[in-house]
């Protein structure tokens, strides 16, 4: 298991669409390992495999994090159901320091593969229903401030670039 760096907005392999997993061998389950680490280490609610880089359809969320509570698992998930509507204040790990309200469905069901390749499903509302939603959104390269109106968009893509700045980033973002 290992801590790996998450990618801030705005990297653009956050908007890269991620591959659906073809075989889950111990490479998938290191992957799951260390987003679990990752996530728990930051600490967050959830962590997706583009995150970190990695383009494949693979997620992990545990609602008690950093402490630990029940860790979820996802490889190749898909809904089942998407039904009604919950506002959230939501962060992300891509974006720190930033959280927002957004409007997503409050109830939903989620199908997917665990680490030995079994399909499961799991109902989600509230705020699993809320992480479920945002994590799926990062396999599609879809992020927290594609949700918000134009000039929240503006506001963070300003605190961002400050970000930026203060950590000595290179933002290649905007190269391709
Ligand atoms: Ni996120």
């Amino acid at each position: 298991m290992a801590i790996r760096k998450v990618l801030v907005y705005p990297d653009k392999r956050l908007r890269e669409k991620a591959q659906p997993v073809e075989r889950i061998d111990d490479s998938v389950r290191r992957l799951l390992d260390d987003l679990a680490e990752t996530m728990y280490a930051e600490p967050g609610v959830g962590l997706a495999a583009p995150q970190l880089g990695v383009s494949l359809r693979v997620f992990v969320i545990d609602l008690k994090s950093p402490e630990g509570g029940e860790l979820l698992e996802f490889v190749n998930p898909r809904f089942l159901s998407r039904e009604g509507e919950i506002t959230w204040k939501e962060g992300c790990l891509s974006f720190p320091g930033i959280s927002e309200e957004i409007t997503r469905h409050g109830r939903v069901s989620v199908e997917a593969l665990d680490r030995n390749g079994k399909t499961f499903t799991i109902d989600g509302e509230e705020l699993l229903a809320v992480a479920m939603q945002h994590e799926y959104d990062h396999l599609d390269g879809r992020l927290l401030i594609d949700h918000v109106s134009f000039l929240k968009k503006r506001m963070i893509r300003r605190e961002m670039a400050k970000l930026a700045v203060e950590r000595g980033a290179t933002t290649d973002a905007e190269a391709g």
